[in-house]
């Protein structure tokens, strides 16, 4: 497990790029409209901050823009750069840069997209700062985060209320906050933006491939916090056959974590509108 970002505790390698391959195939289809409705064009300067294995960098790309991928994660960035190059794309690029500074020419870029980013920050309004910088008066800046105590099952399981209050209680201690997705509009705020728009959806799954995928993110930070020593193994595998049982139910509905979307715009001083 790689300490990037503000002691981030996902990690890296084969397992959680599987994990960054699930998290589009869940989200991409509605990340695209929130970016169209953004006012998001072909020619556009487009920068993805924490791009992961940067799929909506790609496809920003693929669909005309100057496309920049950032993130902290270089294993994540190799991947990203060899799968714009397999598909041809010219206007893609991927860089190394801290979302703190993230080595941008001030006010350059039209738009901006992060995807469960902040919530991993210790300082998300400072990180919107700098996304202010790089934006050109009238820029916007496109959000989807995260509130993970939305994660549910019904019937009630133990392991799943147990094992994401585990996690939410780390991240609180690493001075992280994993509610925050309903909280982005305020840290933008505080950041100079102006508010366009807000939003939040809810997936939920009963069957079906997409269904485990908070067990596996759960146990992903849980086996992060068996390594910090803040949660033993012996638990952690207690809870997650907990959750496998919860997910081979036919019967048990699980909620993910809620995702809330955000577009915020750089009021344009100079032109006297906003
Ligand atoms: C949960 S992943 C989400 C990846 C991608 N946005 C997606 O939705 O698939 C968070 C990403 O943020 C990156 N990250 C964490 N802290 C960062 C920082 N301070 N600056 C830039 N990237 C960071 C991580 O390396 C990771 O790739």
């Amino acid at each position: 497990m790689s300490t990037i970002g503000d002691k981030y505790l996902l990690g890296s390698g084969r397992s959680d790029h599987d994990r960054l391959r699930v998290i589009s195939a869940i989200h991409d289809g509605r990340t695209r409209k929130l970016l169209r409705r953004a006012g998001f064009v072909s020619g556009q300067r487009f920068v993805e901050f924490g791009c992961g294995l940067g799929y909506v960098t790609r496809w920003a790309a693929s669909e005309g823009a100057y496309a920049i991928g950032i993130d902290l994660n270089e294993d994540s960035l190799a991947v990203a750069a060899e799968l714009a190059r397999e598909a041809g794309l010219k206007t893609a690029q991927f860089r190394s840069a801290n979302i703190y500074e993230p080595e941008l020419e001030p006010e350059s870029v039209d738009v901006s997209y992060s995807r469960w980013l902040m919530v991993h920050l210790n300082r998300p309004v400072e990180a919107m700062r700098a996304i202010y910088a790089a934006l050109k008066p009238g820029g916007v800046m496109v959000c989807e985060e995260a509130d993970v105590s939305a994660v549910y099952a019904e019937p009630a399981s133990v392991a799943y209320t147990e094992m994401r209050d585990i996690c939410m209680e780390g991240a609180r201690q690493r001075g992280v906050d994993y509610t925050g997705g309903r909280r982005a509009h305020l840290w933008a705020k505080e950041a100079g933006f102006e508010i366009v728009h807000v939003d939040a959806y809810h997936p939920h799954h009963i069957t079906g491939e997409h269904k485990g995928f908070w067990n596996w993110t759960l146990r992903a930070v849980g086996h992060g916090m068996v390594k910090e020593g803040s949660l033993t193994a012996t638990r952690l595998e207690e809870l997650v056959a907990g959750m496998n049982e919860a997910d081979a139910s036919p019967d048990t509905l699980v909620g993910h974590s809620r995702m809330h979307q955000l577009i915020a715009k750089k009021p344009d001083l100079a032109a006297g509108v906003n």
